[in-house]
């Protein structure tokens, strides 16, 4: 599978991913967590390892694509949908990059790619998403692909001794496509004609 954006592929992980993994994940901007506090090449082994165990899935619910700026061969980062429930249509959507990368818009761009494949291809109904409340990129990411906050688990992770709350957030998929629509397009004069002679018809009119 591979997305493409303006400036961005999105493609499957690959066994050999594991060290730009290792290097951005190592970086002293990236966050840490008690759990992750060293990462060493066995655990960013493992990390991509999982992803790739994903593409085998059958059907696939879990699609974690590695980013790669067009161009370039360097991997910045990674993005994806996980399907949480096939019978409600909702998954998850989850990204992480590179911090040399940050603040150019790449998480936007990508996760946008992301929601229009997960609204599109796999006819989702509703993507979910959750970040720490402190994780004002991250909130921000998703404010602006039109996720809305639906709830804050108050102190509800304990990281590097204090209590973290953590934002949920939610798009639809009537919501995606509205959003989705060009600004500034509208229906042709005869469309909505069509439209109002449709309904007149129906009505018996
Ligand atoms: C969250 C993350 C993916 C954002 O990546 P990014 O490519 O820098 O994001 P974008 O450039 O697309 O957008 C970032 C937005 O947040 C804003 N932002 C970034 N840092 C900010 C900060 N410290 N305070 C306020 N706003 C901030 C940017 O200005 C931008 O908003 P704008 O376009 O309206 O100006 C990146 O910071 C990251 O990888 N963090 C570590 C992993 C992580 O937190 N993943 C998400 C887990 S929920």
């Amino acid at each position: 599978m591979l997305l493409t954006t303006d400036r961005l592929l999105l493609r499957e992980f690959e066994e050999g991913d594991w060290e730009a993994v290792l290097a951005y994940q190592s970086d002293q901007r990236y966050p840490r967590h008690d759990a992750w506090r060293e990462r060493a090449e066995e655990d960013a082994r493992r990390f991509v390892r999982m992803f790739i165990d994903w593409q085998r899935e059958e059907p696939r619910r879990r699609f974690q694509l590695a980013i790669v700026p067009r161009g370039e061969g360097r991997l910045i980062g990674n993005c994806g949908v996980r399907v949480t429930s096939a019978a409600a249509r909702e998954a998850e959507i989850g990204y992480e990059l590179d911090p040399r990368g940050w603040g150019r818009g790449y998480a936007t761009e990508a996760a946008r790619a992301m929601l229009a494949f997960g609204f599109g291809t796999l006819r989702l109904h509703r993507v979910t998403a959750r970040c720490l409340a402190e994780n004002v990129a991250s909130a921000r990411v998703l404010e602006r692909l039109g996720l809305r906050q639906e709830g804050r688990l108050r102190e509800h992770e304990w990281i590097e001794g204090r209590w973290r709350d953590t934002l949920l957030y939610a798009i639809l998929d009537r919501e995606w496509r509205l959003q989705a629509r060009p600004a500034g397009v509208t229906k042709p004069a005869g469309a909505w004609r069509k439209t109002g002679a449709l309904r007149r018809r129906r009505r018996g009119g």
